[in-house]
């Protein structure tokens, strides 16, 4: 593949602050696109801490350093006037819009009993519906360039689990509204894929997933701790990365006959 296959393009990332938002991000940028981060930086969600401004700045020096000037918006995927107002300031800034990556989301565990009907209507807000709001507005600048969305969905978009009915849930939409997308504006010329990220180092493991341990422990135990569970359960024998997840994020938003695919990037633990 050309390295800068991306030259000229112009790609928006949501839930781009950090994890693997930024990731994508900078294999995005390496591929020589310029990039728009929107992200809810500073947001309350009820199960871990989203984002924040230090995060954020962080990601944008490190896409400074891969040789592009990041802009960043601030957006809320759950809000049709946020969504709106984030495609028309990418629009003034760029004057265009190739690439849109559906990736913002949150996650919180619970069995159905413990689970508050705010948590489940806010994860289908940002995870499901934040899709449709993102999508839609990005719809007629994407027919101009005859451009590319990519969702990140989940492995737990493909297959169920006790504890994670809501999470689940909103990620099996999440491929329902990608195939459905992909139909529905392949005349237009627009392609829409989704990647399934297996389990990855980031706040959603490490903040709320990963059991608690017995012992006080650090962050960088957690990750060691996590690193070791992945290790062994993943048939290629370790977690994912950002990197990697970005990795299929350009193929796919690059191969030009492929619409309508939901791609897990787990290492084997899941095949489909
Ligand atoms: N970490 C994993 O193992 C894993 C596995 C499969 C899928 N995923 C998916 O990958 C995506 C990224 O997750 P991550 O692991 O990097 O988590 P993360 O919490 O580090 O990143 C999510 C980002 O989304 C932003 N965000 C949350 N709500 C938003 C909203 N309403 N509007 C705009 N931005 C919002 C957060 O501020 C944060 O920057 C999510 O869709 C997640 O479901 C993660």
């Amino acid at each position: 593949m050309n390295p800068k296959i991306l030259e000229g393009k112009v790609a928006l990332v949501t839930g781009g602050a950090r994890g693997i938002g930024a990731g994508i991000a900078e294999v995005l940028a390496r591929a020589g696109a310029q990039i728009a981060i929107g992200d809810l930086v500073g947001g309350k969600h009820t199960a871990y801490r989203l984002a924040d401004h230090d995060e954020l700045d962080a990601t944008l020096a490190r896409l400074s350093n891969a040789g592009v000037e990041p802009f960043s918006i601030h957006l809320d995927v759950t809000q049709s006037a946020s969504c709106n107002s984030a495609l028309a300031a990418v629009l003034d800034h760029f004057g265009r819009l190739d690439i849109l990556v559906n990736n913002a989301g949150i996650v919180r565990s619970g069995l159905v009993g413990d689970l508050d009907e705010s948590d489940w209507d806010q994860m289908f807000a940002v995870n499901s519906k934040g899709l449709f709001l993102m999508s839609r507005a990005a719809l007629p600048a994407l027919k101009e360039s005859q451009g590319a969305i990519v969702n990140i969905a989940s492995v737990a978009g493909l297959q169920g689990h006790a504890g994670m009915s809501a999470y689940c849930g909103s990620k099996f939409a999440a491929i329902g509204i990608t195939q459905s997308f992909a139909q529905e504006f392949a005349g237009d010329g627009i392609r829409v894929n989704a990647v399934c990220p297996g389990f990855l180092a980031t706040a959603m493991w490490l903040d709320h997933l990963l059991p608690a341990s017995d012992a006080e422990e650090s962050q960088e135990e957690r990750a060691a701790r996590f690193e070791a569970m992945m290790n062994k359960m993943v048939p290629l024998g370790r977690p994912q990365t950002p990197d990697d997840i970005g990795e299929a994020v350009l193929q796919l938003a690059t191969a030009p006959n492929i619409t309508g695919v939901a791609l897990p990037v787990a290492g084997g633990a899941i095949m489909r």
